[in-house]
């Protein structure tokens, strides 16, 4: 089938929600159905009330309320959204493995085979599937070796079509993406396949932005552009620690080289490390890839982005400790925000997540107050992480806390003030801009004094801060 009418999306997470439903949005004449396993998110995908969709993004809940219902269904009818589909997205999980062969590193890819068994056993007439989700390079063969298995003389094709969108910003990059990239077969068919695919996206993404590559180019570019990303921002982390030691400052330095147009300004903002659930699940996956193909200077080169991003947390949370004069255990401390970055509800990988476990292990007290995160979610972020914490990481020696000292030493606040009261430091782990307009002297009058603020976004006003008596601690300011 070359014109499109109906679409099913396999995974109605942060990836497939959004993304269908700005082609639904984008594309009126498309039925576009978005299906997942998980029941919970499937009836929040289908709230009447607007502000309770599983995933917070900026406009997302407008693009739902105009084509939710029109020609834009959520279910957990899996079967059926294949039946009817001519193309199926599968944009389901593919976290790093946490067990058996390539644990801590591979990419676990039984979401997808899944997907690709259940496809092959319900379709009964021709599909075009395409891969969302980000997969080591030559996935497609073996998604296509399984639809194949059951021969009953259906032809599939496999496209490769990465997202590229950011968390926070994910309508505004659907809307202008920088590119939409399509990967396929070089024979007719799989060019017939692209063609289906690039006309859906040229409802709204200007034809020159739609780039068509082979396959394996396609599925590589996905891991290579978020290692390209990450690496910059490990390189400019590194030079903060060197700012720390001699006076300069991270912000001028990278303002200073950002301006170079080779470099760029982009991604050179220095933090207390990248989170979020892409950058180090795909640059392991990466260096698993290179092991596997034997390229271990190739591994070593790219595994060091994440060991650079290891030692950025683990520094920030052993500066807090040094300066609270070598403990922090009964000590209480503040955490403003808990997402891996502003506007996003979304916490896999955060770096508080890391920055809290280690004061953990001191046992501090920590508070939090993040805008749009749950104390549930704290709780099973912490609890998950003693679980699954990757062998490879050795920044800090670690003991397993239990969920029971969890719940007794960590808690959330609703309120950020109340969240600050009387604590010995107050520590910045994610860039929210309220946090920025705070009344910082009401703030101070309340803390226990010195009053330790480290600041792991720098986005405090630091003369304003320094002058109400803060003991002020930024990244890579010496
Ligand atoms: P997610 O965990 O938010 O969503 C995945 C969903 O798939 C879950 O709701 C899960 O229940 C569902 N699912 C899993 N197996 C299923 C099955 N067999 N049938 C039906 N539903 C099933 O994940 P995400 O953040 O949306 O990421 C999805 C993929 O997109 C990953 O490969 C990720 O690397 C990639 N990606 C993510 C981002 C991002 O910003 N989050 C950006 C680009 C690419
Ligand atoms: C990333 C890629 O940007 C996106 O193209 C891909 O599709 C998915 O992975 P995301 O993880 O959602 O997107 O957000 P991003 O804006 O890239 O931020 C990732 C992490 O890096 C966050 O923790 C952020 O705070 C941090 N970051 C980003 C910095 O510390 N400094 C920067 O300059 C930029």
């Amino acid at each position: 089938p070359s014109k499109i009418t109906k679409i099913a999306c396999i995974g109605a997470g942060y990836v497939g929600g959004p993304t269908m439903s700005v082609i639904a949005q984008q594309c009126p004449h498309i039925q576009v159905t978005v299906v997942d396993l998980n029941v919970q998110r499937i009836a929040a995908w289908n709230d009447p009330d607007l502000s309770k969709l599983p995933v917070y993004e900026p406009g997302l809940d407008e693009v739902v309320g105009e084509a939710r219902g029109r020609n834009l269904f959520f279910s957990t009818d899996v079967d059926k959204a294949i039946h009817e589909a001519q193309m199926i997205f599968m944009a389901v999980n593919t976290p790093t493995k946490t067990f058996g062969v390539g644990r801590g590193m591979a990419a676990d890819l039984k979401y997808v085979e899944l997907c690709a068994r259940q496809i092959a056993r319900v379709a009964d007439e021709d599909k075009i599937i395409v891969e969302k989700s980000t997969l080591p390079v030559r996935t497609a063969e073996s998604i296509k070796t399984i639809l194949e298995s059951e021969t009953k003389g259906i032809k599939f094709k496999v496209l490769s079509n990465p997202e590229f969108l950011a968390e926070g910003t994910a309508i505004e990059d659907l809307y202008k993406s920088d590119r939409v990239l399509i990967g396929g077969d070089e024979d007719e068919d799989g060019q017939i396949a692209i063609q289906a695919l690039v006309d859906v996206y040229a409802n709204w993404i200007p034809r020159e932005k739609i780039i068509t590559t082979r396959l394996w180019s396609s599925e590589l570019s996905k891991l290579t552009a978020n290692a390209f990303l990450a690496q910059r921002i490990s390189s400019i982390n590194s030079i903060s620690a060197l700012c720390e030691q001699t006076g300069a400052d991270v912000d001028e330095v990278a303002r200073a080289i950002g301006m170079d147009t080779r470099i760029g300004s982009k991604f050179l903002k220095s933090s207390v490390g990248f989170g979020g659930s892409c950058f180090q699940k795909d640059i392991l996956n990466l260096v698993y890839l290179c092991h596997h193909f034997n390229l271990p200077e190739v591994a070593n080169y790219w595994e060091q982005v994440v060991i650079l991003n290891d030692y950025q947390k683990h520094r920030f949370a052993k500066r807090i400790i040094d300066k609270l004069f070598n403990t922090v255990s009964g000590k209480k401390i503040t955490f403003l925000g808990w997402a891996f970055k502003k506007d996003t509800n979304d916490t896999r990988e955060s770096a508080a997540i890391y920055v809290a476990d280690e004061l953990l292990q001191d046992r501090a007290e920590i508070h939090i107050f993040d805008p749009k995160v749950s104390e549930e979610q704290v709780h099973s972020d912490l609890v998950y992480l003693q679980k699954h914490r990757r062998s490879q990481a050795t920044a800090y020696e670690y003991e397993e806390i239990t969920s029971e000292e969890i719940k007794k030493l960590v808690v959330v606040h609703t309120d950020p003030y109340s969240a600050m009261e009387k604590a010995h430091a107050i520590a910045v782990l994610t860039e929210w801009d309220e946090f920025k307009t705070y009344d910082w002297q009401k703030v101070y009058d309340t803390m226990l004094k010195p009053a330790f603020v480290f600041d792991g976004r720098n986005i405090l006003d630091r003369t304003k801060l320094t002058e109400i008596g803060f003991n002020l601690h930024s990244i890579g300011k010496g």
